[in-house]
């Protein structure tokens, strides 16, 4: 398919359409080695090779659905001054600023993370109405009150909040590592439940959304596409 310069450094760059423009005016836009000054010059999206400041261009392409392990340290942010971004371990993939996480860990948080540039599968995933629970494993400081499993159950009052939680699930593993289940994503809801119940998350990891788990083959920092059967899963 034929498109314009302009339009297509637009799609597969950062650039404003008037940017786009200004760069091709500058010079630093090649068209199968060449250097093109016409904004308006039409290209073959699919066999015509631009470069940008010297580096391949690749147009319109995705959606993309990736899981992440992601690592304790890592921000869930396209940019950011003082922490590395989750973005920054993706570094094979192009067009990276397209791509923006499903919701968030913190960044202390480790595990499963979707990361994709269609907005409208992040919205439903991460939509409360589509009910995926949430899985993650927590370490406690602190041995576990006994009855913490019911008043997760009844939902817990966080703190400067009005309305309870909805029911969640916990699974004691020992006295300081358990299982626990929302179908929520308020800001550190995890940490601020077991807060609430006296206690400190001291290191947190999120396991499975949905029916999707965590690929056990990814390490730390390491992703990978999603399969069909996951996406049906999370969106069917
Ligand atoms: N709850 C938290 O407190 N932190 C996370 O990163 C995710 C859920």
């Amino acid at each position: 398919m034929s498109i314009r310069l302009d339009k297509f450094l637009c799609e597969s760059s950062d650039l404003t359409r008037s940017l786009a423009c200004v760069a091709i005016r500058q010079g630093r836009v090649k068209v199968n080695g060449k250097t093109q000054r016409s904004s308006s010059l039409k290209i073959d999206e699919k066999n015509d090779q631009v470069l940008l400041n010297d580096l391949p261009m690749a147009g319109e392409i995705g959606p993309r659905y990736f899981m992440m392990n992601k690592p304790e340290g890592y921000i869930c942010a396209n940019t950011d001054e003082e922490h590395r971004v989750v973005f920054s371990l993706m570094q094979d993939e192009i067009n990276l600023h397209k791509l923006h996480t499903v919701g968030r860990l913190d960044l202390d948080t480790t595990g499963l993370l979707f990361v994709t540039d269609d907005g409208q599968f992040s919205h439903v995933v991460a939509s409360p109405k589509h009910h995926l629970e949430k899985t993650y494993r927590a370490w406690l400081a602190e041995p576990l009150i006994d009855n913490a499993e019911e008043q997760i159950l009844a939902g817990i009052l966080l703190k400067n909040e009005s309305e309870k939680t909805k029911p969640g699930k916990l699974e004691r593993i020992s006295d300081t590592e358990v299982l626990i289940t929302i179908g929520e994503g308020r800001y550190h809801q995890v940490k601020r439940m077991f807060a609430a119940l006296g206690n400190r998350v001291e290191k947190l990891h999120r396991e499975s959304i949905g029916k999707v788990k965590l690929d056990p083959l990814l390490h730390s920092g390491e992703y990978r596409a999603l399969t069909p059967q996951e996406f049906t899963d999370l969106t069917g």
